[in-house]
């Protein structure tokens, strides 16, 4: 029996990697189905969601901005009339007070270290049983195309400059593994979780809310550059399969960034009237400006060991930490779904009244 043959998961891949051999790929052509039979009801869902996002796409640039304010597609001021404004500072200060509405639904005892995990923007904790993983990993392997979730091997700085040995690849979960894997994740963790989690997230949601890829990354690739995912808070996640040290692609977060809405603002704002359509909305820091933002707020680089489970809120400024291995990074990376202000204040707003009843009959 080859080696290859008597590993699974984790150390699988780090073998295909060392052998330089192909990952399987899936034909998808054997389940060619017709139109008819691909439609679920799930699907028909769908459609206002598509609805949605055409509209937006068809806007003009100050309509955009107007009418979709507070939705969490709008990452960045779309005009420069807008750009030249506050508009972007007080949506970021309205997204973090409507964010901070979850701490109201936090129990007295828990209420400082949840307080401390929002303005920070993240938490970490120790996952110490990975045992049932390497299982899921070799089926998610095996059975999925991988995407590359917005992992791109060049900078978003629009000289479109190929990043020689960028590999990425990020395999969904199915529902049922999704599922399996909040049974693992259920069993290891502590009772402020799911606190922890919406108060990152910016709404009342659970570990069940959580849906997980498996991420292998090699090298540089655009997630390098020190960015902000959206001007609203995101929680994201990362689950160390590997012991990861500073050269194996840490995750990197700047402490404490998210709140700054006038710092944010200021960048963001920059980078429209810059004209950076690279970005996507998620605008970088570069050059002085990082320098700047590395001065005043505190990078946490989170290296550890396997089973190390990092959540964050990803509105604040993070990035993927340098690459120096002869190792691929593998990691499951997550997050909940992300919600606009409005639906955030909604859920915030039952999630506190439910709260206070129960604590006014107990
Ligand atoms: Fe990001």
């Amino acid at each position: 029996m080859n080696k290859l043959d008597s590993t699974i998961g984790v150390k699988k891949i780090e073998l295909l990697f060392a052998e330089n051999i192909d990952f399987p790929s899936i034909d998808i052509s054997q389940e060619k189905k017709s139109l008819i039979e691909k439609i679920r009801i799930k699907h028909l869902l769908w459609i206002p969601r598509l609805l949605f996002t055409r509209t937006y796409r068809a806007l003009p640039k100050i309509l955009k901005d107007i009418f979709f304010s507070l939705s969490i597609i709008h990452k960045s001021p779309a005009s420069k009339m807008f750009a030249r404004t506050r508009y972007d500072e007080f949506r970021i200060l309205i997204d973090a007070k409507v964010s901070s509405m979850s701490l109201k639904a936090v129990p007295d005892h828990y209420v400082d270290v949840v307080k401390d995990t929002f303005n920070a923007g993240f938490y970490k904790t120790n996952l110490s049983d990975l045992s049932e993983l390497d299982e899921i990993i070799e089926d998610v392997v095996n059975t999925t195309n991988p995407s590359h979730a917005g992992a791109r091997p060049y900078f978003k700085d629009g000289k479109n400059e190929k990043i020689e040995g960028s590999y990425s690849a990020y395999y969904s979960f199915s529902k049922e593994y999704n599922q399996k894997m909040n049974k693992i994740l259920q069993s290891d963790l502590t009772n402020d979780f799911n606190y922890h989690l919406s108060a990152l997230a910016g709404y009342k949601c659970t570990f069940d809310d959580i849906i997980y890829s498996l991420s292998v990354v090699y090298g540089a690739n655009s997630n390098d550059e020190m960015h902000q995912d959206t001007f609203s808070s995101v929680a994201k996640g990362f689950l160390y399969l590997q012991d990861i040290d500073s050269n194996n692609a840490p995750f990197e977060y700047l402490e404490g960034s998210y709140a700054d809405a006038k710092f944010r603002s200021k960048e963001t704002n920059r980078a429209v009237l810059e004209n950076d359509s690279h970005s996507s909305g998620s605008t970088r820091l570069r050059g002085q400006k990082l320098q700047e933002a590395l001065k005043k707020y505190k990078l946490q680089s989170f290296t550890g060991s396997k089973g190390l489970f990092v959540l964050a809120n990803t509105a604040g400024y993070h990035r993927k930490g340098i690459h120096n291995s002869s190792k691929p990074r593998i990691i499951l990376a997550c997050g909940v779904k992300r919600k606009g202000v409005i639906s955030k204040f909604l859920i915030n707003l039952v999630a506190m009244v439910k709260f206070k009843f129960i604590q006014e009959r107990n």
